[in-house]
């Protein structure tokens, strides 16, 4: 299977991926993550990503789309992935078109609907382990001990680009690049809107509900 996760910053797409990942056996694919390994390792495309990350702007497209092609080639995403902040313009949805070929299409877009304001309580409490990458809540899913990871007591960050102004501006861009691309995938066929407030669990189950009758797949290719 192969699913698209679409939905404002803070929404909860990171979250489920990882549920997707560890239930259903889908490699977890992020375009975040892809591009935050790059500035930590310092190499060219991570200091030039992080001017663009740092103001809540979307990286160029082409910039990413090498690492997301680069990524869908490995061999753990042969056997089906979840997208997770990937596409996000309409250029980048249209090269992933490409990209899986007139053989392999998209099985279903889940758009997670979360209002502005819940967004940024989310974001404000985030934290993730610096070692193992699990996400935590200050109020809504607390580590047990304050700074340190439940799973691997690696050291909780807050991210840089977390800073309410930061936030504010990256869902100005969600508006203008990302929201028009629901209508897209609407066009196409492929969309689930999906209500992203309440419980990770019931979140889960709405998206479950949603895929689970299109198996077989949606072609979402023009
Ligand atoms: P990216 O890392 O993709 O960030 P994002 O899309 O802004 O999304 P987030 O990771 O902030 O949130 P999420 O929806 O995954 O929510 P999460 O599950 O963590 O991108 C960062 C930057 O990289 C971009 O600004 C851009 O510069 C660049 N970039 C990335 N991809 C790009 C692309 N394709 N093109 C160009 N540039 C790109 O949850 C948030 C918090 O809420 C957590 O604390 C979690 O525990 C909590 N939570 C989750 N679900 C629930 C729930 N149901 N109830 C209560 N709390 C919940």
């Amino acid at each position: 299977m192969r699913l698209v996760l679409l939905g404002p910053p803070g929404a909860g797409k990171g979250t489920q991926a990882r549920l997707f990942q560890d239930k259903l056996g889908l490699q977890q694919i992020a375009s975040g993550d892809l591009l935050r390994a790059a500035v930590r390792d310092r190499t060219p495309t991570g200091i030039d990503a992080k001017r663009y990350m740092d103001r809540g702007a979307l990286v160029p497209d082409e910039v990413v789309l090498k690492l997301i092609t680069e990524r869908l080639a490995q061999t753990d995403a042969q056997q089906g992935f979840v997208l997770d902040g990937f596409p996000r313009t309409r250029a980048q949805a249209e090269a992933l078109n490409q990209m899986l070929g007139s053989g392999g299409a998209i099985d279903r877009v889940i758009a997670l609907m979360v209002p502005d304001a819940e967004v940024i309580k989310r974001i404000s409490g985030r934290r993730t382990c610096r070692n193992c990458g699990a996400m935590y809540h200050m109020v809504f899913d607390p580590p047990r001990n304050l700074n340190h990871c439940n799973e691997c007591n690696g050291e909780l960050y807050q991210r840089d680009d977390d800073a309410e102004d930061t936030v504010r501006m990256r869902l100005q861009v969600y508006a203008a690049e990302t929201r028009p691309l629901l209508e897209y995938y609407e066009s196409l066929g492929a969309l689930s809107r999906i209500d992203g407030i309440g419980r990770p669990e019931e979140v889960e189950s709405r998206i479950l509900a949603a895929i689970g009758p299109i198996n077989a797949g949606v072609k979402t290719c023009a």
